[in-house]
């Protein structure tokens, strides 16, 4: 009996809740719904972010352009907040189209599908072998005045918030209890410590993860809310929760990862560092990532399960801050090859130029979703990524810096060397020599060009920037067997273009596998 319904299991494995360790080797796309992709036959000239308004993306128009996201290699989608918005008239800021400005956080956003749209998009992500990411907001609600009509929020009694007060940001009481936003839109701060509070956001997001089959949480404003708010709610969840925690102060972000509050936060601390060390203008300094690693090991409960970032929908996008090609590049290739989960905003790689909010919101769709350099780049750290997560430990391994230059950082993490440098595309006759913990003589691959570098005495490689400042991963070429890379054999019954029916090979394929390997131990038991 036992046997059959593991096997069972095995044959549908979609209706299972993720947990943090299973998300540890994902890899995310970060979309706002209203952005993404429009329904066929809209105009598609007619979104400009300045406008701040919706520009017509749904549930079902990601839906049904998951190909793009997948081809890519991402095997998660965190999809903007789903619940109810503000639907009165237009502001001073525009419109709720970013999702965020919540009502009734209880009731789905009609504006992106209905409650089946959601169903089918988080069935087809799990048909298709991927995670859905829902982004939630329980610190406050929209309001257009500080003494909103509680009747049209979820919560409606006026013990249920704090009150009115502006945020004094050393205080951190004060940036829990009192109000963000401004007198034009306060987002009232709802009372987190109340029992009532707690019960009903507890029994709201147990059953919105049961009814969407939704794999993990995005929590918005997490630093917002008392700490021990995140336990409980996080435990009716069931799911892995990463949470928002912005500001560079990596003692105060270290505070929200561990059993007294999140599973995980989004890594504004190396955001800031990589900003230092990558961006041109800037000020280089590739210390700041270095030491940033070193205080990340000692201070965070588990580096591995933060997510590491260079875009979101609070921050001007990289282009905006670095024209340099190759200094995206760079840090893009540190954040898929270092500990943590990578993420990629929409757009990214699309060279979107953006600055802050609503500026960093661009449509997706006038860039016809391109197979630009920057796609081909994510596709290929994702495949490299999605075969060692499979196939080795690489993913629970520990990140070591193996040189830091004025020029570059290398890391080494399980048998993978990544060289990052800051020195831009112009050609300068400089390098960043490392000793690696490859024997002289072995043969690696750099895996986003396919060249081919020998091992120098002592373990040595010097990566030379006399053609620019490239990133380079290299790895023993020996262990690209089964990568799909640079002419190696694709993973057996593996196909990129993963439709139903292939789905369906891979699971009978496995069953194969579970029950031969099964009946081997059964043998030996026997
Ligand atoms: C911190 O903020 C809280 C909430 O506004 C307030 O009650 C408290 O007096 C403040 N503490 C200090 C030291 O200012
Ligand atoms: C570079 O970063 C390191 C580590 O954060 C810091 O100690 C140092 O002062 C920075 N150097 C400059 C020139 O800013
Ligand atoms: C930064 O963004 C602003 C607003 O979107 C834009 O006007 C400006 O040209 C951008 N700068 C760069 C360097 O891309
Ligand atoms: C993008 O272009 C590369 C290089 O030509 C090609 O190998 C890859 O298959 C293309 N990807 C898609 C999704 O079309
Ligand atoms: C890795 O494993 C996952 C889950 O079993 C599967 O969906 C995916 O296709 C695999 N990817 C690669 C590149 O082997
Ligand atoms: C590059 O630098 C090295 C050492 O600093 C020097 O010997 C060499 O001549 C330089 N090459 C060029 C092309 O400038
Ligand atoms: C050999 O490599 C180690 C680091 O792995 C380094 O400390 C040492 O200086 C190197 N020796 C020589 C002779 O280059």
């Amino acid at each position: 009996m036992l046997l059959i319904g593991f096997v069972i299991a095995s044959l549908f494995p979609l209706a299972l809740a993720a947990t943090a360790n299973q998300w540890r080797g994902r890899s995310i796309y970060q979309v706002i719904v209203d952005r993404y992709a429009l329904p066929v036959g809209a105009d598609p000239n007619g979104c400009p972010p300045g406008s701040r308004t919706w520009c017509g993306g749904t549930w079902d128009t990601i839906r049904e352009n998951l190909d793009y996201i997948q081809n890519a290699g991402f095997t998660a989608l965190w999809i903007s907040p789903v619940s109810q918005n503000y639907e009165g008239p237009s502001t001073p800021y525009g419109d709720a189209y970013h999702g965020y400005w919540i009502a009734d956080a209880s009731q789905l956003n009609h504006r992106f599908g209905t409650s089946d749209d959601l169903k089918a998009l988080s069935d087809e992500l799990h048909r298709r072998g991927m995670y859905l990411m829902v982004d939630v907001v329980v610190n406050d609600v929209m309001s257009t005045s500080t003494n909103p009509d509680l009747s049209t929020y979820m919560f409606k009694d006026k013990s249920q918030y704090h009150p009115y007060c502006t945020i004094d940001w050393s205080n951190t009481t004060s940036e829990e209890r009192c109000w963000l936003g401004d007198t034009v839109i306060p987002l009232a701060d709802i009372n987190t410590e109340d029992p009532t509070v707690v019960s009903a956001f507890g029994n709201w997001i147990q059953s919105l993860v049961a009814e969407y089959n939704i794999d993990g949480l995005r929590i918005d404003a997490a630093k917002h809310v008392n700490i021990d708010f995140w336990p409980t709610f996080c435990g009716k969840a069931g799911v892995f929760c990463i949470g928002e925690v912005f500001g560079s102060d990596i003692n105060e972000a270290a505070e929200y990862q561990g059993p007294n509050s999140l599973d995980s936060i989004l890594h504004y601390p190396m955001y800031n560092a990589l900003v230092e060390a990558f961006t041109i203008p800037g000020p280089q300094n590739m210390s700041a990532v270095s030491d940033m690693i070193a205080q990340s090991k000692t201070k965070f409960k588990d580096p591995g399960l933060l997510g590491n970032f260079i875009e979101n929908q609070d921050i001007p996008r990289w282009r905006n801050l670095s024209v340099d090609p190759q200094s995206l590049y760079n840090a893009m290739v540190f954040n898929f090859m270092s500990d943590g989960i990578p993420i990629v905003y929409y757009g990214q790689e699309q060279g979107f130029n953006g600055n802050a909010d609503p500026y960093n919101r661009e449509a997706l769709w006038t860039s016809g979703y391109a197979n630009s350099t920057t796609y081909q780049l994510i596709s290929t750290l994702n495949q490299f990524r999605n075969f060692l997560v499979n196939t080795t430990g690489w993913v629970n391994s520990e990140m070591q810096v193996l040189a830091t230059t004025k020029y570059g950082i290398s890391i080494l993490k399980g048998n993978v060397v990544s060289i990052m440098t800051n020195i831009g595309s112009p050609p300068q006759n400089v390098s960043v020599p490392v000793y690696t913990p490859f024997e002289s003589s072995t043969a690696t691959t750099n895996i986003l060009t396919c060249e081919q570098w020998a091992v120098g005495s002592n373990g040595t490689v010097d990566a030379q920037y006399s053609l620019g400042g490239v990133p380079v991963v290299l790895i023993p070429s020996a262990l690209l067997e089964g990568s799909g890379l640079c002419g190696y054999n694709a993973p057996a019954g593996f196909s990129k273009h993963t439709s139903a029916a292939s789905t369906l090979q891979l699971s009978v394929f496995y069953y194969v596998v579970f029950l031969s390997s099964c009946l081997g131990v059964f043998k030996c038991m026997l």
